[in-house]
């Protein structure tokens, strides 16, 4: 599809600046990126640290037509999309975090959030937004509650954000496609290769209940597998959060 592409330099938030363009003011493929976002967010209702010029902070529309239960995987698709471009451009591996983090030397340097549109099951309107850290400012650091990295730290080379852009748009559309045509099952080489967990034992938390297990990868709906006393049990997104012991 022939992308379309707004710079803005202001903005609340890329993913709600697509969301308000649905249904019909918003194209296949269509991307918004931003200098600066007052409201990034991350899951949950979670703030998205985004200082001005110093990141990518981008969305792109994607309608499903293999219908809504596919939205699952997206972020799992975005995610290795995303290491996909890092590796093309600088040559670096990357870290997977199920369901939609990804890591370098143990922390974290993006982000993925995927959004519907309505309510979920009658929706096939997704936005997805990528939070990818390039050169982080020590002020913005200092409300981040977690490890976090930058690309610059990890990169040798002075990063262009125009083309990690486009490289990010063209890597994103080429794995979108490929999970329409023949979902993430062609994909789990991919994801287990650079999977943060996998075989690890976590802890994963969901609301104020915790469970111990060990990390068995994701299956083919892009759900994470959870070894608990020797049974694999399929995790399907949601209000989860996956830890390292
Ligand atoms: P999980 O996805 O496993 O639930 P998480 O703690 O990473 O865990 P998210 O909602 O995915 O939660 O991401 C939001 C969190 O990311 C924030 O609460 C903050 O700790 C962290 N964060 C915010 N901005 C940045 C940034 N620019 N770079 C790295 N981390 C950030
Ligand atoms: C997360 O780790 O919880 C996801 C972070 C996603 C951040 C990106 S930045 C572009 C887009 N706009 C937002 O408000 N959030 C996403």
């Amino acid at each position: 599809c022939a992308i379309s592409l707004e710079v803005h330099s202001v903005i609340d938030s890329t993913n709600s600046y697509l969301i308000r363009r649905i249904p019909h003011q918003v194209k296949q493929g269509q991307v918004c990126v931003a200098e600066y976002q007052n409201s990034g967010r991350g899951r949950r209702g979670r703030q998205w640290i985004s200082p001005f010029g110093s990141h990518v902070y981008m969305s792109m529309y994607w309608c499903l037509t293999q219908g809504i239960s596919a939205a699952m995987g997206l972020s799992v698709v975005a995610a290795i999309a995303v290491s996909d471009a890092i590796k093309q451009l600088y040559n670096v591996e990357v870290e997977l975090k199920w369901p939609n983090d990804i890591y370098a030397n143990g922390k974290k340097l993006a982000g993925i959030l995927i959004e519907l549109e309505g309510q979920a099951l009658e929706s096939s309107h997704c936005v997805i937004g990528i939070g990818l850290n390039i050169n982080m400012p020590m002020k913005a650091a200092e409300d981040i509650d977690q490890p976090w990295t930058d690309l610059q730290s990890i990169v040798s080379v002075e990063i262009d954000r125009n083309q990690l852009v486009s490289t990010l748009i063209n890597c994103l559309i080429v794995r979108l496609n490929q999970h329409k045509e023949s979902g993430i099952v062609t994909m789990l080489e991919d994801w287990h290769k650079q999977d943060l967990y996998v075989n690890k034992p976590v802890r994963l938390i969901t609301g104020a209940k915790e469970t111990l297990g060990i990390c068995r990868g994701i299956n083919n709906q892009g759900a994470l597998l959870l070894e608990v006393d020797g049974q694999i049990k399929p995790i399907y997104g949601g209000e989860v959060s996956l830890r390292g012991l």
